[in-house]
């Protein structure tokens, strides 16, 4: 393949599974390289099993590059972690792995093996939804909503570190998470809101 054909993301792929098979010892990967794949060669493919909002998903034949992100959306059709940047700057495909926030577009599929994963679609229960969807729906706490399942995990995360006694604190804690439809101001309150403090957080 030409150089040039090669765009950003499979630049950061191809350069995160690599870094990737050098830290732990990837199924069909060996720790010294051999194995490794190099670019222009096919990609390797392994077989994963993903535990996400409690249930075990088994992906086999996966390519070995696959962010958890990809792996959640295109093979598990779980599409409300949004994909935005896809580079970590964004916040839009937060999701919570062990009890803490990851951006799913940098990590891959198979280095979440055994963990928790928990997304947007598993927040409502017996069709209740969860108190901090509640809060965005009262609050107006969202626009076009691409940024929202993010910034509502995220802020259920943010309430249970528990960063959110003020709006300062909120707005520190969500950096990650940005709003290009600049909802901010209604996101902080039905955070404040869902941990119980006064919603006036100007
Ligand atoms: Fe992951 Fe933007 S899509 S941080
Ligand atoms: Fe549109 Fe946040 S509501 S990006």
């Amino acid at each position: 393949m030409d150089e040039r054909e090669w765009t950003r993301r499979n630049f950061i792929s191809t350069s995160l599974a690599g870094g990737a098979a050098m830290m732990i010892d990837l199924p069909g990967i060996s720790p010294s390289g051999e194995g490794r794949e190099t670019a222009g060669e096919s990609h390797r493919q392994i077989d994963v099993v993903l535990t996400v909002n409690g249930v075990e998903h088994r992906l086999p034949g996966l390519d070995a590059h696959t962010t958890l992100l990809d792996a959640l959306r295109d093979h598990l059709q779980l599409t409300g972690s949004k994909k935005g940047c896809a580079l970590g700057a964004c916040g839009a495909c937060t999701v919570v792995v062990d009890g803490r926030r990851v951006n799913s577009c940098l990590t891959l599929a198979v280095m979440n093996q055994g963990k928790e994963i928990a997304t947007v679609e598993g927040l409502a229960k017996d069709g209740q939804l969860h108190p901090l969807q509640a809060a965005f729906i009262a609050h107006d706490g969202f626009q076009c909503g691409y940024c929202t399942p993010g910034q509502i995990i995220s802020g259920i995360a943010c309430i249970a570190e528990g960063h959110a006694h003020s709006g300062d604190e909120i707005r520190e804690w969500m950096s990650g998470n940005i709003c290009r439809c600049g909802a901010y101001t209604n996101i902080v309150a039905a955070i404040r809101d869902t941990a119980g403090g006064r919603v006036d957080v100007g």
